[in-house]
């Protein structure tokens, strides 16, 4: 017997879930502050509705009408057919995602308690303290691993007692707090020059690698190409329609990436000094010296909203990284007939092992690069701009055209399936694969 979900609000919440994560808080803002602001927000909305979401609506066709894990939904559809190469591009894909996500998750972790303890509340360069903080081997890795602990945790216990139960909690929980945090942010004296440095469209910065990045920003926040969306659509039931749920969860992950604006760049733009298109190191470096002030004579309301902040960042790496656990914990109990929970160890301690030398590739292992790239890098590069786009095209040209077209209506079974089909058929595949060549060619 598969498990099912529950309730149709865990469905959703499970899926958003899998979507809203560090992509949305940590990537979304800073790319979109890097690249043009709203020139990019519109770039990555047309890159959501033509390329992602296909994509993940394809997926949900495959999970549900196959259900079965990534790999073997494809032996179902079509037996015999090499389509399941796709499947295995997920599972890979799964394993590297995870090992990599969860170092930057275990950072999230390790600032949530350090923020909760109020040392990160003393004035110092911050810089320096997350530069040591990375290159300390003992620490990185205990990070990661107790992050991995956690989601490990929650998959182990199943579909409905685990992920649903689980998202069903934390979904609303960070809900809750973006809406606490957007409160006190747009109360900041700064809050007008974030929203203007948020919003206002800067096209001189379009350029054909602006373009890469919403595709890539677009099917990185979405969880799409790499199968793990089909496999919770595996678990959907029978009435659950397909497009207005990808619908619905596209929409919460937008609305999450631009409440993240909304929280960090007010906040930004009301410290004197300090610079908003810094790049990556824009959360960790860059934001603990702004909530140490960003209240001037309020302390108390600085400590709550810094500790609210890596918590948020935390629990939304949490509910993602349970997803990309679950695509590799479904393929490996399903196709070696093992208990769950042994499956699930499995896939941990293969990541911990993946995920320790991407930890390790910030101090100890910086000098080791594979295709001049040190490990993180490198899997980073091998899920963003290999697995998923090349996921993501198979997907769409599977469903569009050799999938029987009455399973895929009654898959569907709305009125947009004529639209979605040209979507599949032609747009997503053209549109990803011209930048995926672009992105291979740019190596
Ligand atoms: N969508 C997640 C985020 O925005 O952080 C990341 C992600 C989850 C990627 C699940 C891939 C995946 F399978």
């Amino acid at each position: 017997m598969r498990s099912n979900f529950g309730s149709r609000l865990g469905m959703v919440l499970a899926s958003a879930g899998s979507a809203v994560g560090l992509g949305n808080i940590w990537r979304f803002p800073t790319e979109a502050g890097r690249n043009g602001g709203a020139a990019f927000i519109l770039l990555y909305i047309a890159c959501v509705l033509l390329l992602a979401m296909p994509v993940m609506i394809g997926e949900f066709v495959i999970g549900r009408a196959s259900r079965a894990n990534t790999v073997d939904s494809y032996r179902v559809l079509a037996p015999g057919k090499p389509w399941v190469v796709t499947g295995f591009i997920g599972v890979i894909g799964g394993f590297l995602v995870l090992s990599y996500y969860s170092v930057v998750a275990g950072w999230t972790l390790d600032y949530t308690v350090v923020s909760f303890s109020a040392s990160l509340m003393k004035p110092m360069d911050y810089g320096e303290y997350f530069n040591s903080f990375i290159q300390n081997p003992s620490r990185q890795v205990l990070a990661m691993a107790a992050f991995m602990a956690v989601t490990h945790f929650v998959v182990a216990r199943g579909v409905e007692k685990g992920i649903e139960r689980f998202s069903k909690i934390l979904m609303p929980l960070l809900f809750a707090i973006i809406l606490l945090l957007m409160f006190f942010s747009l109360n900041m004296p700064g809050a007008v020059r974030g929203l203007e440095f948020l919003f206002k469209p800067d096209f001189s910065k379009v350029t054909i690698q602006v373009v890469l990045s919403a595709m890539g920003q677009a099917f990185f926040t979405l969880s799409v190409g790499i199968g793990c969306l089909a496999t919770y659509a595996s678990y959907f039931s029978d009435d659950t329609p397909l497009v207005r749920t990808a619908l619905n969860v596209c929409v919460i992950d937008s609305l999450v990436a631009i409440s993240a604006g909304l929280i960090i760049f007010p906040a930004v733009f009301s410290v004197d000094g300090v610079q908003a298109d810094v790049g990556p190191g824009l959360v960790f470096i860059t934001l603990p010296g702004v909530f140490n002030s960003a209240f001037g004579s309020y302390p108390l309301v600085n400590y709550i909203f810094s500790s609210l902040f890596y918590m948020l960042l935390f629990l939304a790496a949490l509910t993602s990284s349970i997803s990309m656990h679950e695509i590799c914990t479904a393929y490996i109990s399903e196709t070696f007939h093992t208990e769950r929970p042994v499956a699930a160890r499995i896939v941990t301690a293969i990541c911990l092992a993946m995920g320790s030398v991407c930890s390790l590739s910030f101090g100890i292992l910086s000098s080791v690069h594979v295709m001049g790239m040190g490990f993180f890098d490198l899997f980073d590069y091998l899920v963003a701009k290999f697995c998923m786009p090349l996921g993501g095209m198979l997907i769409c040209t599977f469903v569009g055209w050799d999938l029987k077209h009455s399973t895929v209506r009654e898959q569907l079974n709305s009125r947009i399936t004529p639209l979605l089909m040209f979507l599949f058929r032609w747009v997503a595949p053209i549109g990803i694969g011209t930048v995926f060549v672009y992105e291979l060619m740019d190596k």
